[in-house]
């Protein structure tokens, strides 16, 4: 969560005007009765008010049975027809906010998806939860706070004011002059608000960071001792939420003693003047005055909540904006007007002149031309941080080179449709990650829509049958958050195994096999081998022995291509690569 400059915003007006624009539209029928509702609501509200002279007519003068039977039923039919208002209005408002959250939340994370991968790499993973969950929370309270009251409160005071005015117009004037004051205190509130609001997302953010942190990182918190530091980071953010949530509170509150002594302040004066007029034989009726009196107390409320409308808003306006902040990005992975299909070529992958970097500081590709020849094992070595997993970024178009470019068959991938790019690559991270979901649809992942026989040959050709079937309920078997329940090893063979049955014509290993024993690995290389049959393979690897298959040897250091040719080419000189491989198996060092 950045804190962006106060001017670059646009102002809580426009902001709130466009979450109504974007909005209401879709539920406007259920709105449209909610709306009717709350007329009806603000209608009975004041004739609550108005009859109570009648009541107290029919109660102080006793004119027979009549009139009173007349005053029970208006009576009754207006308290009916309230509580059904009042029924309906919440209903229908409750309905139609949470469409729109879960509108705005299906939204968000559609524009997320389409978001590139330094935008993840620069956001954290609990900024997005806090930013899905409550923003979409936030627009909900902006339009209910905003159709409440613009027509419920607004209405249902407007009508207060009518019965207060036809029943005591001298009074009324009074009222109508005190009361529009003692709103003034509630502006000095309203810009706290806001600032508040955005450190409580700050905090919140860090709330669920230290969840996620001490649940994914449990191993490390565990053999590091890092309960008591993790402990206090949480408490920091606890308390930081709680004391904002107070100061928010607090100053929603502040509010009310305010109006309560004017509330107080306004009912004496009428009992006073009141009291006088009806001394001095003035023209007020008691039943008006009663009416009066109660149609000036239910006005109270209303007005207090349309006073504090613009703390509320305030207190949602962080929210919106963070969600605004998501959806206005651009759609970063759309494709270009005319991007194109992959034809069925022949599979080389290309990349000419690549220059890229993470930062727009260091270049970690500087210059990189290659080719990956179709249908061949290509194999990138060298030591780490030197740039091989970037190549393979890059052919999955995670990212998009600064210089230069990366073809497929001759084509530019940024010409190449998404989804068809996708079809053609299959990928095996140097993280393997796995849904939490049963070992068998981990696999399906692959190839959605696969048999069951597929799924099983794949799991063969990964060596993965086995251990599989060993597991408590086989391929049925739940892997746990990212395949906790698996070893590394278990959890690599699935990924290849996921790899394997997309069947794809280009196949990407970043260190495939690093977490398997020699004998497991020496059986994946088969199956690799087998795989990769007429496709187009790229593989890093650290461990020699894994690249021994390959065709063609590439070796990065430090963002450029330092040696390239077949192994025994290279070995046969003094090659960066045959010093490393020397250095791995110091007694297989061939004859010169
Ligand atoms: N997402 C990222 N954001 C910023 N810098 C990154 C990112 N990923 C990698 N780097 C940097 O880019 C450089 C190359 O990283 P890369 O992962 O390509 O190396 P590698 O050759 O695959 O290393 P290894 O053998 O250790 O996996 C490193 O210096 C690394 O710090
Ligand atoms: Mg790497």
């Amino acid at each position: 969560m950045t804190d962006e400059p106060e001017q670059a915003t646009p102002s809580l007006y426009q902001t709130f005007i466009r979450v109504l624009k974007e909005n209401f539209p879709q539920q406007k029928w259920v709105y449209a009765i909610a709306i009717t509702a709350m007329v009806v609501v603000a209608a009975t509200t004041s004739a609550t008010a108005w009859i109570m002279k009648a009541i107290f007519d029919v109660l102080s003068n006793a004119p027979g049975a009549w009139p009173a039977i007349v005053v029970a039923g208006a009576v009754l039919f207006i308290f009916v027809a309230k509580g059904v208002a009042g029924y309906v209005q919440q209903v229908a408002l409750s309905r139609a906010g949470n469409r729109v959250v879960s509108d705005i939340q299906r939204k968000m994370y559609r524009k997320l998806l389409q978001q590139e991968a330094s935008w993840f790499d620069a956001t954290e993973s609990s900024d997005l939860l806090v930013r899905v969950t409550q923003s979409a929370q936030s627009a909900r309270m902006v339009i209910d706070t905003i159709v409440t009251g613009f027509v419920r409160d607004a209405l249902t005071l407007l009508g207060l004011i009518a019965v207060m005015v036809w029943q005591h117009a001298l009074l009324s004037a009074v009222f109508l002059v005190i009361g529009p004051l003692a709103l003034f205190g509630v502006r000095a509130v309203l810009g706290k608000v806001r600032r508040i609001m955005q450190a409580e997302l700050v905090s919140l953010t860090e709330i669920m960071k230290v969840i996620q942190e001490t649940s994914g990182g449990l191993r490390v918190v565990r053999a590091f001792g890092l309960e008591p530091m993790l402990e206090g980071r949480m408490d920091r953010a606890v308390k930081d939420v709680e004391k904002r949530s107070n100061s928010i509170v607090r100053l929603e509150a502040v509010t009310a003693p305010m109006m309560d002594t004017l509330a107080g302040s306004a009912i004496a004066t009428i009992v006073l003047v009141s009291g006088l007029s009806i001394g001095m034989g003035a023209t007020a009726t008691a039943g008006e005055l009663m009416a009066f009196v109660t149609a000036l107390l239910m006005a109270y409320e209303p007005a207090k909540r349309l006073s504090r409308m613009r703390v509320s808003l305030e207190a949602a306006f962080v929210g919106v904006k963070m969600m605004f902040d998501v959806l206005d990005r651009p759609d970063s992975l759309a494709d270009a007007p005319d991007a194109v299909d992959l034809p069925d070529g022949k599979g080389q992958v290309a990349l000419r002149d690549v220059r890229f970097t993470y930062d727009g500081n260091r270049d970690v590709l500087q210059g990189v031309s290659l080719v990956f020849p179709a249908g061949k094992t290509t194999a990138l070595v060298g030591p780490s941080g030197g740039g091989k997993s970037t190549i393979m970024s890059l052919l999955l178009r995670l990212y998009d080179p600064v210089d230069g470019a990366v073809e497929f068959d001759g084509l530019d991938l940024r010409r190449i449709r998404r989804a068809s790019l996708q079809a053609h690559m299959a990928y095996v991270g140097q993280n393997t990650f796995l849904f939490s979901n049963t070992v068998r649809e981990n696999i399906r992942m692959g190839r959605p829509g696969a048999s069951e026989d597929d799924i099983i040959a794949a799991a063969r050709a990964a060596q993965a049958h086995d251990f599989i079937t060993g597991l408590p309920q086989g391929y049925d078997t739940p892997v746990g958050e990212n395949g906790i329940f698996l070893s590394g090893g278990q959890r690599q063979r699935l990924s290849l195994a996921r790899a394997i049955i997309k069947d794809a014509p280009i196949l990407l290993l970043d260190e495939a096999t690093s977490a398997l024993d020699n004998q497991s690995e020496m059986l994946v290389r088969d199956a690799i081998t087998a795989a990769t049959k007429g496709r187009t393979t790229i593989l890093i690897a650290h461990r020699l022995s894994t690249v021994l298959t390959a065709d063609e040897i590439v070796f990065v250091e430090g963002g450029r291509v330092v040696e390239q040719g077949p192994l025994n080419d290279l070995l046969a000189q003094d090659s960066r690569f045959a010093a490393m491989f020397r250095h791995e198996f110091p007694a297989e060092e061939p004859a010169a």
